[in-house]
C-alpha cells in the first residue's frame, strides 16, 4: 500500500515510517521541519519526502493523490508551550488536522490514523483510565487533540473514511528530543551535583518505549474492525518523576541532590497522575509491550549520550 505519514521527520513519525517500509509499503513522508530533523527520515528506495506545512492545501492535496492510508502525526506536541501559544496549537493541531482530512476526502484516501494523547482525560477520576472515561482537558494541547479527534470521527461517519484514534501515554526512546528523561539527562550533564525538577517529584505517569508504541500503532491499524475507533496505548506500570530521576542518575553513575519548583503540577496543564487502561487494544489485537522500563531507559540514555545538547 502507499502510506502518507505526516510529521515523518519527528520522533515517532520517523520510527513509524521505518516500520511501514519494513512491512513492504511505499511511504511518503511530509513535514515542515519546524521541530523534526532530516536525520530522522528513512534512507530507503520506497521512501519519498515532501517538505511543506500540512495547512498548505495545494501540496497537501497533491501529496494525497494515489495514497491508500494516512498516518497523521504532525502536531505541536508541547503542553507547556500550548499555554503560552494557544493559537499555534489550535492552528496546527485542529485546523491542520481538518486540512489533512479534507485532502484525504478529496483524494479518496481510505482512512486516517490520528495520534492523540492521554492528556485528553485531564485529571481523571478512575485508574487505569478507560477510553470511555469523560475527557476534561486541562491544557490547550489536550483541548486541541480532543477537537481533532472529533473531526476524525465526523469525517469517518460523514464520508466513510476509516478513522483510528490512538491516545498515547508518554513515549520515549532514541530520536526523542523532549520529555522528562531528555530534560534530566542534559541537566545532569551540565550540573552532576544537583537536579532541578518541575513539580514536587510525585507526579505519577506511565511510559512506553518507542518500539512498543510503533507495534501498537501498526497493529491497531491492521486489526481495527469498526469504521471509527479509539484506543489507549500505554503500559500497565507507572513511575514517579523522582523514580525517573533515580533511573537517569543511576545510569550516569551520579547521586545528585534534588530540588523542586512549583507545586504538585510541573507546569500549567501538567496532568499529575496518568495510567491508561490498555485492555481494549490488547483484547482486540493481542498486542502487549515487550520492552521493560529498565531496558528502555538504558537504550534511550545510551542514544542520548551520542547527542549534543
Ligand atoms: N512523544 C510522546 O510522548 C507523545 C505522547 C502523546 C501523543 N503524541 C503525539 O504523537 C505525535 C508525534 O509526536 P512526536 O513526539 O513524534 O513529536 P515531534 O515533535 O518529534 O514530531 C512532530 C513532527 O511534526 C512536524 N510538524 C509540526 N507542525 C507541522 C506542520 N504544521 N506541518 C508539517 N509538519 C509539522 C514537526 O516538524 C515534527 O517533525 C504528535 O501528534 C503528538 O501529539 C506524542
Amino acid at each position: 500500500m502507499r502510506m502518507l505519514v505526516t510529521g515523518a521527520a519527528g520522533f515517532i513519525g520517523g520510527h513509524l515510517s521505518d516500520k511501514l517500509l519494513k512491512e513492504g509499503h511505499e511511504v511518503l513522508g511530509v513535514d515542515n521541519l519546524s521541530a523534526g530533523s532530516l536525520e530522522n527520515l528513512p534512507k530507503h528506495k520506497e521512501f519519498e519526502f515532501m517538505r511543506f506545512d500540512i495547512r498548505s492545501r495545494k501540496p497537501m492535496g497533491e501529496a494525497c493523490r494515489g495514497v491508500d492510508y494516512i498516518f497523521h502525526l504532525a502536531a505541536d506536541p508541547l503542553v507547556k508551550e500550548s499555554a503560552e501559544r494557544p493559537i499555534d496549537s489550535f492552528d496546527i493541531n485542529v485546523h491542520g488536522t481538518v486540512d489533512v482530512l479534507e485532502a484525504t476526502r478529496k483524494a479518496g484516501v481510505k482512512g486516517m490514523l490520528f495520534t492523540s494523547t492521554s492528556a485528553v482525560y485531564g485529571d481523571a477520576k478512575l485508574f487505569p483510565t478507560p477510553e470511555t472515561h469523560p475527557t476534561v482537558p486541562i491544557s490547550n494541547y489536550a483541548a486541541s487533540k480532543i477537537a481533532a479527534e472529533a473531526y476524525v470521527s465526523s469525517y469517518s461517519s460523514t464520508y466513510g473514511i476509516r478513522g483510528t484514534v490512538l491516545r498515547y501515554a508518554n513515549i520515549f526512546g532514541p530520536r526523542s528530543g523532549h520529555g522528562v528523561m531528555h530534560d534530566f539527562y542534559f541537566k545532569l550533564k551540565k550540573n552532576p551535583d544537583e537536579l532541578h525538577m518541575f513539580g514536587n517529584g510525585k507526579q505519577t505517569k506511565s511510559y512506553l518505549y518507542i518500539s512498543d508504541c510503533i507495534d501498537a500503532t501498526v497493529t491497531a491499524f491492521k486489526k481495527q474492525k469498526a469504521s471509527f475507533d479509539i484506543f489507549n496505548v500505554g503500559s500497565d506500570r507507572t513511575y514517579t518523576v523522582d523514580e525517573i530521576a533515580g533511573f537517569v542518575g543511576k545510569h550516569m553513575g551520579l547521586s545528585p541532590k534534588y530540588s523542586y519548583e512549583g507545586g504538585e503540577r510541573g507546569w500549567v496543564g501538567d496532568v499529575t497522575k496518568m495510567r491508561l487502561d490498555v485492555r481494549k487494544l490488547k483484547k482486540l489485537t493481542g498486542w502487549k509491550p515487550k520492552v521493560s522500563m529498565k531496558e528502555g531507559v538504558r537504550l534511550y540514555l545510551e542514544w542520548l549520550s551520542t547527542q549534543k545538547v
